[in-house]
């Protein structure tokens, strides 16, 4: 790919949630088109909802095994990280959903729009007060990023699941 190194763990984590706000955007744009075109999109919709369920999946992996435990050492704000913690909880639940639905389902677009919702909150936390707490610690982020890097390529392989 000739997009550039991220520069440290937390750009490479964002660069994840840029990549999921995408195809959240994707599926609402299908989710806002007319009555009459709404049939066909289906199966648009199980592929996009399928690589938002799989992008997470493993952006939370990555993020549970490497970069939030050093972090929770180094910052000390046990209550940001449950938070983030429960959140992913939460997320879990709503992906497990929508992979065993339909994208027939009458409540398969709205738990997708709400998983969006969700991450957004999510994304923003981590953005505007986890990162800059984890870029002021003595956390060797650039390290870190290796070795999520490192990781992705193995749960990606391991999936079967196209990236
Ligand atoms: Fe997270
Ligand atoms: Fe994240």
């Amino acid at each position: 790919m000739a997009t550039s190194q991220p520069k440290d763990a937390c750009d490479l984590l964002d660069d994840d949630h840029k990549a999921v706000k995408k195809l959240f955007k994707a599926y609402a744009a299908l989710v806002e088109l007319p009555g009459s075109k709404k049939k066909p999109t289906h199966d648009k919709k199980r592929e996009l909802a399928s690589k938002i369920c799989f992008e997470l999946t493993v952006h939370a992996q990555l993020e549970e095994e490497i970069f939030y435990p050093p972090v929770r050492k180094a910052i000390k704000d046990d209550s940001l990280m449950n938070e983030a913690e429960v959140e992913h909880e939460g997320a879990k639940i709503l992906i497990a959903q929508i992979q065993s639905m339909n994208p027939a389902d009458a409540m398969f677009d709205a738990k997708v729009t709400v998983l969006g919702e969700y991450v957004d909150h999510h994304v923003k936390e981590e953005r505007t007060e986890m990162f800059p707490k984890a870029r002021a610690s003595k956390v060797d982020l650039v390290k870190m990023r290796d070795a999520l890097q490192a990781r992705r390529v193995e749960l990606t392989a391991d999936s079967g699941v196209p990236a």
